[in-house]
């Protein structure tokens, strides 16, 4: 004789904090692809992990390192970041500020989490990367979007107004999904906002290697004015084609970090051991690998960009950074719904207006996928296109 057993859960309500992340989010879950898509919709490297960081788990698994990490993370990992970011910033780097993450996404909640107290004010680009509202709702704050300027770069007067009592400020540079590097010159910019306020800035550098600008890419944390403020965020997701890996790195002012840390740790407790080790490989022995993946997007990027410019109603953006383009469309139909209408063309691409009010009017396609996908997929996007302006008049 079996026994069902059915179980009905008492009264519940989800904690105010996921009612908090629902209402403010943005993201959407896309469909399932069916059958004949062509996906440009993707935010991650279509390549392979570099074959010596795979092996590195491998050995690192067979050597039985299997068990638990310091909390910070590893001590050879963190000092080899310390040596790269010395470079990137120009000035000497503690591997005591280093802290090692669950990718970009972990070391963004635990860097939001440790600064943002219930209606603290944190400012935003509008577009920008999703995840950013999504935290500072859970953690009880007020996101204040700031309109970018019509070139997608930062409109300086209207962020020098909403920065004014802002607890933090978070950017993505180069950028998703614009696909802008911010240079120099804007983080000086920003810096002069700045200066003699207690604004705290968070920097995501996720696509910091895919910078095509042909100018050295300039790191929040070579600015004198921004570095005594900021904590950079970086990951392995997307120079080393490592989204699966879940591994990044927090670093900044040493009360930051710890502050970063606390909530890390009380999360995620430690980065898995073996995954550490395939990282301090990546960071030893990547640059070659990034460097020829950067050429590939380059290249791909020019080829997207030229096949959209002969697509009418397209207004293109400059193609700096990333792998993304994010061209403003002239017809009168929501983002989300033409996004739906043209799957039905056979192409996958993202909404404007999932990251931000003002994405609204554009798409997001992704450039980190072949160029037989990319022809096919801007093709159809083109085809589409010229059938909505069609029954929209
Ligand atoms: C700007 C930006 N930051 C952070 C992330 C998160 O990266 P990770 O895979 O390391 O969590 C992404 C992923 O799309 C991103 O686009």
């Amino acid at each position: 004789m079996s026994l069902t057993v059915t179980t009905q859960l008492p009264e519940f309500a989800p904690a105010e904090a996921v009612a908090r992340i629902a209402a403010a989010s943005r993201r959407k879950q896309q469909p399932q692809s069916s059958g004949d898509l062509v996906s440009l919709a993707m935010g991650e490297p279509d390549f392979d992990t570099p074959e010596q960081v795979t092996e590195a788990a491998t050995a690192s698994l067979r050597a039985g390192r299997t068990h638990y990490s310091p909390l910070l993370g590893e001590a050879e990992l963190r000092e080899a970041l310390a040596g790269k970011l010395h470079g990137i910033a120009g000035t000497p780097v503690s591997a005591a500020d280093v802290l090692i993450t669950h990718g970009g996404t972990a070391g963004l909640a635990a860097s939001i989490l440790g600064i943002v107290n219930p209606g603290d004010k944190v400012v935003i680009p509008d577009p920008t990367y999703s995840l950013y509202a999504d935290l500072v709702s859970m953690a009880g704050g007020v996101v204040v979007p700031v309109p970018l300027a019509a070139d997608l770069h930062w409109d300086l007067d209207r962020l020098a107004d909403a920065l004014a009592g802002a607890k933090l400020f978070v950017f993505c540079n180069p950028s998703n999904p614009t696909g802008i590097v911010h240079s120099r010159a804007e983080l000086d910019a920003l810096a002069g906002l700045l200066d003699g306020t207690p604004t705290i800035v968070i920097s995501d550098e996720a696509y910091a290697d895919l910078d095509y600008t042909g100018r050295p890419f300039a790191s929040a944390i070579s600015v004198d004015g921004l570095r005594d403020r900021t904590i950079y965020c970086q990951t392995f997701s997307k120079s080393y084609a490592m989204t699966g890996w879940r591994v990044g790195y927090l670093w900044g002012p040493s009360p930051l970090i710890q502050s970063a840390a606390r909530i890390h740790n009380t999360f995620n407790g430690s980065v898995n051991t073996f995954i550490q080790d395939a990282a301090l490989v990546a960071v030893r022995t990547g640059d070659a690998d990034i460097a020829r993946m950067r050429a590939a997007y380059e290249h791909r990027g020019e080829i997207m960009r030229a096949e959209l410019a002969a697509i009418p109603g397209l207004a293109l953006s400059a193609p700096e950074g990333a792998f993304y383009q994010f061209p403003r469309y002239d017809l009168d139909i929501p983002s989300a719904e033409l996004v739906a209408k043209l799957r039905e063309f056979g192409v996958a691409v993202r909404p404007g207006g999932e990251f931000g009010a003002h994405g609204e009017n554009h798409l997001r396609l992704s450039y980190a996928a072949s160029e037989e996908a990319i022809r096919a997929g801007v093709a159809r996007l083109g085809e589409g296109l010229a059938a909505l302006r069609r029954s929209h008049g």
